[in-house]
């Protein structure tokens, strides 16, 4: 059977969820996508750690962006994380080489996702990013597919598991800030630099994408108005509780007379709202459409969560899938703005 050959770069949470779902699911997935997925080269900071997973069938390649040229490989998968650097380089490197690129990096692009995408253009090459926002929903494919005869009004949701998690063990069960975070950190759902999760930083970067994916705006984070859930107390919450309301940190995206509005902020839930059930590293992102309304739900964070849909993204590049361009700069953003949900 015809292989492609992925090379992963980044073995830490993602990535080693990445290498160990890729082994269990080879039948399935090779008779899915019509080719054996085979991971054929890695590369991380450290040869020597142990991660949990069998890498002997697989080439230790040191440098990443050595990876990501490399003849052995169709598909470069990079899972470092940051905006610059490394990860971006590397981006850059399989895009001009003509690799197909899948990454999970919101933040790279937030700043880059323009650029990296009219190079993956140019060359014919895709550039996935499912797992880039929302974890394990399947949000990026929905809009950039299954919406596409809907004209969207409004976008908006929990975007990140680590917020989430925080906000509801703290309404819950009391706790602070600080142990709630240190659990989000063990358990693999903050960034490396979790104050991307917790001021808000990181739901503006998956908001940018989401903006332009349902909108057809230019990928820009600098007109979004952030706050994000540091200076929350538990006595916040109960208060919120005792008024009817859970709190939850929302990026929301609408369309305005003056362009598209995005901002990133917690907000009052009533308790009877959908969204406000979900809880924990749980995710929901919610699409007011003119055709279709709908909300997805699911793990927004965590190791298998993502890989499950850096997978899909590999899967669709074995079956040559092609998706819609990334770029449909037809619309404005607004100025930063808080005006109410
Ligand atoms: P980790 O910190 O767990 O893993 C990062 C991996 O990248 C490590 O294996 C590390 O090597 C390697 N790495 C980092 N920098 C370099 C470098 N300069 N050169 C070579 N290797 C490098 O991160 P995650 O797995 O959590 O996240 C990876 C990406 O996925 C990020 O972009 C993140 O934003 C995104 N993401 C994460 C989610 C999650 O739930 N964790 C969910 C959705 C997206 P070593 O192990 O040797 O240190
Ligand atoms: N740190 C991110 C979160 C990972 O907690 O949502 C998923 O993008």
């Amino acid at each position: 059977q015809d292989v492609l050959n992925v090379g992963i770069a980044g073995l830490g949470t993602v990535g080693a969820s990445v290498v160990r779902l890729i082994a269990k699911g080879d039948n399935r997935l090779a008779q899915a996508s019509g080719r054996r997925i085979r991971v054929s080269a890695v590369s991380a900071r450290t040869k020597g750690t142990d991660r949990g997973i069998d890498l002997s069938a697989m080439r230790w390649v040191d440098d990443p962006i050595k990876l990501a040229t490399d003849p052995g490989i169709d598909v470069f998968v990079e899972l470092m994380g940051g905006a610059e650097g490394t990860a971006k380089q590397a981006v850059e490197a399989a895009l001009d080489a003509g690799k197909a690129v899948v990454t999970a990096n919101k933040a790279l692009l937030a700043a880059h996702g323009v650029a990296l995408a009219k190079k993956a253009e140019a060359k014919g090459v895709a550039l996935n990013f499912e797992a880039a926002v929302a974890g394990g929903i399947p949000v990026i494919k929905t809009l950039r597919e299954s919406l596409l005869g809907n004209e969207i009004e409004r976008i908006y949701g929990i975007l990140n598991g680590t917020c989430n998690y925080i906000l509801t063990r703290m309404a819950d069960e009391g706790l602070s800030f600080e142990e709630c975070l240190a659990d989000a950190q063990r358990l693999g759902y903050a960034e490396a630099d979790p104050t991307f999760d917790v001021d808000g930083f990181d739901t503006a970067h998956k908001l940018s994408l989401l903006t332009s994916l349902a909108f057809g705006t230019l990928v820009d984070t600098k007109g979004i108005s952030i706050e994000g859930i540091r200076s929350i107390k538990p006595v916040d919450l109960k208060m919120a509780d005792e008024l009817g309301y859970r709190v939850k940190l929302l990026g929301v995206a609408q369309r305005t007379a003056d362009g598209v509005e995005q901002r990133v902020h917690p907000t009052f839930v009533p308790k009877d709202a959908a969204i406000a059930q979900v809880n924990g590293v749980l995710n929901a992102v919610a699409i007011d459409a003119d055709a279709v309304d709908l909300t997805l739900v699911g793990p927004g964070a965590g190791g298998n969560a993502t890989a499950s849909a850096v997978i899909a993204d590999i899967a669709d590049i074995a079956r040559g899938h092609r998706t819609a361009p990334f770029i449909r700069p037809v619309a404005q953003l607004t100025k930063p703005t808080r005006a109410p949900l």
